[in-house]
């Protein structure tokens, strides 16, 4: 059985990513074309115009109506614009058809706009296909700067915001134990010859989809107040890393000729196939968040409640009179209807379940691909916690160097590589450029992550750059300046999980420092240990999340006390589980 990945499959109902031009027959593309060119052309021009006597940023010549279009590789955009951001300096300029798109590529740039001007530049400019029609204008993650997206936000906060990611703590204590368990059982299985899917898809029988289950589970648990406790037949699991699979293909940038031209969004339904699919995306999608939704909604009404973002959400909307608001967007008063509510609390396990499992799956990649650094991470946990207990949450001022790692994991290898591009509302001068309104705006996370004036040497492996000895722990990683990555974007749109995708992280790594030994496959002819190349792009996938392909290792617990230890601390962890009312493993 294989989970879902990156791609769409024939899973559930997956209706396949088609480009406008597949959908229309040669003699009706050809008329549509021409008037769509001609209409294109006039926009083109004026457009033109309007922008003639501001200086724009630099940036590569395109071709007419088409700008940029075509020099971009839209599976796997980032080496070029890097390439481009090492031409054209801090800033450049893009068209991507009619799209304005400016591309940061410092971090002073990128916190100069996004921090600074942040009121400005706080919105975002969504893929038509995979925000307006497949999700109905309602993905959190991409409604532009309004109230609806203000409520939504806010409605968050108080279940992933800082302080209220002190609280999942419980939670992430116990499902690491169980990850643990889990990959000492695990053992030598994934040394075996195990191929992803024709779609990206992970074999459920690989070591990535315990670790997917890990970081979904607490997400999970925070949104919905369950938890994914079992991987084979799990019908909520294979539906979100199905929907999961197709919304990043379907929102990549360029997936649709309809995303870059607005005009094609006249067409009637018989000639748009794509909105009569994306249509069937979205009541499909409703099928899994609508229905966790509806499943909380009537626990409610039969006086079951849990702890968690949805159930407390509708109880208080309940309260203030709205026990039933079905629909899209806010109430008269700023509650959230079903719609927006149901994608709100899917945009955090959208957002939280890969992002965090990759980052894991990379740690671990440099781990073996570096085992003196390996060792000397080990080394920092034996002084600090020794053998006789598990490293726990209040070891973490203790392990600077372990965070020195996690850090340069997101640093070297961050999973949005390209972040997730912001908007325009107003025009703008930046460094004599102009920025005209309604602007795509990336902060190019790739190149500046890359940078070697920030970084010296950016394309090593170098934990050493996060860490001086004596000094504690510093994550150093908040929306403000005081930060130093930026894998969690920027500004008012700051990724609102980093707290717990920190916390999820430091939990985990530490205890499989700590207690696990990596058995790595080894070339049959020469005896060398096979480890993928990290600094081959071709190791991780394409898709705006770009994460490691699944990998070859097994696993032993270090020592027979350490073995112990991991066992007895899952058990512990399924009593516990039962007094918090919530299930038990099931394996
Ligand atoms: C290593 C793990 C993670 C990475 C790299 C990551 C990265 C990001 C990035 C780049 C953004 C967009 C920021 C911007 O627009 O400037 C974002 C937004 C978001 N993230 Fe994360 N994230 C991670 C984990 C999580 C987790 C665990 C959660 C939930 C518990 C979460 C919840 C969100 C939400 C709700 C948004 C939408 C913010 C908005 O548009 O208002 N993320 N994340």
């Amino acid at each position: 059985m294989l989970l879902h990945n990156r791609f769409p499959s024939l899973f559930l109902y997956p209706p396949p990513a088609i480009t406008t031009m597949a959908i229309l027959g040669t003699s009706e593309a050809m008329a549509v074309g021409l008037t769509l060119g001609a209409l294109a052309l006039v926009h083109y021009v004026k457009q033109a115009n309007a922008n003639a006597d501001r200086k724009l940023p630099p940036g590569p010549k395109g071709v007419p109506f088409f700008g940029n279009l075509f020099q971009i590789d839209v599976l796997r955009p980032y080496p070029k614009f890097r390439e481009w951001a090492m031409e054209y300096g801090p800033i450049y300029r893009l068209k991507l058809g009619p799209q304005e798109v400016i591309v940061l590529n410092t971090a002073e740039a990128a916190d100069e706009l996004f921090v600074n001007r942040s009121k400005t530049f706080s919105s975002r400019s969504p893929p038509h296909v995979a925000h307006d029609i497949m999700s109905a204008g309602q993905r959190q993650v991409f409604l532009p700067y309004d109230t609806e997206w203000k409520a939504s936000r806010k409605s968050l906060q108080v279940a992933i915001g800082p302080g209220a990611s002190k609280r999942v703590r419980p939670s992430q204590d116990l499902e690491s134990r169980v990850l643990l368990y889990d990959i000492t059982q695990h053992g030598e299985q994934s040394l075996q010859e195990m191929k992803e899917g024709p779609n990206g898809e992970v074999p459920e029988a690989h070591w990535f989809s315990l670790v997917r289950r890990y970081t979904t589970s607490i997400v999970m648990t925070v949104t919905y107040g369950k938890r994914a406790h079992k991987i084979l037949n799990n019908r909520h699991l294979h539906m979100i890393y199905e929907v999961l699979a197709n919304f990043t293909k379907v929102g990549q940038p360029g997936n649709y000729l309809a995303d870059a031209f607005p005009i094609l969004r006249k067409l009637p339904d018989f000639l748009a196939k794509w909105r009569v699919d994306a249509r069937k995306m979205h009541e499909w999608e409703m099928i899994l968040w609508g229905g966790l939704l509806k499943e909380l909604q009537d626990e409610i009404s039969n006086g079951i409640s849990r702890d968690c973002y949805v159930s407390n959400y509708l109880r208080q909307r309940g309260e203030a009179g709205h026990e039933d608001a079905p629909g899209c967007g806010l109430t008269e008063d700023g509650w959230l209807r079903d719609t927006l509510l149901a994608y709100t609390a899917g945009t955090v396990l959208e957002a939280g379940s890969d992002t965090t499992a990759s980052t894991m799956q990379s740690f671990i990649l440099f781990m073996i691909s570096h085992p003196e650094i390996a060792k000397k991470v080990r080394g920092e946990i034996d002084r600090v916690v020794g053998s006789e207990r598990m490293p726990a949450f209040e070891d973490e001022p203790n392990l600077p160097y372990l965070v020195a790692c996690i850090k340069e994991t997101l640093r070297r290898r961050p999973p949005t590589i390209m972040g997730i591009p912001h908007s325009s509302d107003e025009d703008d001068v930046y460094e004599g450029y102009f920025i005209p309104k309604g602007s795509t705006v990336i902060g190019n996370v790739w190149a500046i992550h890359m940078d070697p004036k920030r970084y010296p040497n950016p394309f090593a492996f170098l934990p050493e750059r996060w860490y001086e000895e004596g000094k504690p722990t510093r994550w150093g990683s908040g929306p403000d300046t005081d930060r130093d990555h930026y894998v969690f974007g920027w500004g008012r749109r700051f990724c609102q999980g980093s707290y717990i995708a920190e916390a999820s992280l430091f939990i985990v790594l530490a205890r499989i420092m700590w207690g696990i030994d990596f058995i790595l496959p080894k070339d049959e002819k020469t005896g060398k240990p096979i480890i993928p190349d990290i600094n081959d792009e071709k190791t991780f996938s394409d898709g705006f999340v770009s994460i490691p392909y699944i990998y070859k290792l097994g696993f032993k617990p270090r020592s027979e006390k350490h073995k112990k230890l991991i066992e007895r601390s899952y058990e512990d962890s399924q009593a516990e589980w039962q007094v918090l009312g919530l299930k038990t493993d099931e394996r």
